[in-house]
């Protein structure tokens, strides 16, 4: 859902001063094969507290992607492991399943939970800016390659709200949730285990 682009390439010159919506373009002819081509995810991400692994390769890490509209992430799951639900603003996305079985979902803004298992060779596609999530249900790992019609898609956990810098006050989030200070502290503390 990017924009179009104007020319055949944009490379992304990380260095430039000109802010724009983007990365600024490398001078013409000045771009190598290199850049349009990337090892992000060769191999998987970086392990999280949720039992997944999740790697990307977008316009921050493969610069020849700027201005193209498109990038590709992979989740590697632990048995259980979870991609927690969360939303990208800028994407719809459209996932493979490499090896396992999961359950996908995405709500809509009615509330609709649109959910499915999932298993290997399945695609299933999350509309986008809806919250979605995956997860790993089968007896083994699961690994799924995903792909995004944005460059740089955004990633918006729900949980995030509640491990904000600063903090949303204690008093907004006991309200917005129906409950106590005491139980959103409790999740603040879980969330960002302070050691
Ligand atoms: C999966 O939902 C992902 O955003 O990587
Ligand atoms: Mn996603």
């Amino acid at each position: 859902s990017d924009p179009d682009p104007l020319q055949d390439v944009c490379v992304a010159n990380y260095n430039s001063s000109v802010t724009v919506n983007g990365y600024a373009c490398k001078s013409n002819y000045t771009y190598t094969p290199e850049d349009f081509a990337s090892m992000a995810i060769a191999q998987p991400g970086e392990p999280n507290i949720f039992g997944t692994k999740v790697g990307v390769a977008n316009v921050d890490n493969m610069p020849g992607l700027n201005t193209l509209g498109m990038s590709w992430s992979r989740v590697d799951f632990e048995r259980d492991g979870l991609n927690p639900p969360h939303t990208h603003p800028r994407a719809t996305e459209i996932i493979f399943v490499l090896d396992g079985d999961l359950r996908a979902g995405f709500i809509t803004t009615d509330n609709v939970f649109v959910n499915k298992l999932i298993t290997k060779g399945e695609v299933f596609v999350f509309p986008r800016g809806l919250i979605h999530f995956q997860f790993n249900v089968g007896k083994s790992n699961a690994s799924i390659l995903v792909a995004f019609d944005s460059q740089k898609p955004g990633v918006q956990p729900v949980i995030s709200m509640f491990a904000t810098k600063p903090s949303i006050p204690d008093d907004v989030m006991a309200k917005a949730f129906q409950t106590s200070v005491e139980e959103v502290q409790k999740i603040r503390e879980r969330l960002v285990p302070t050691n």
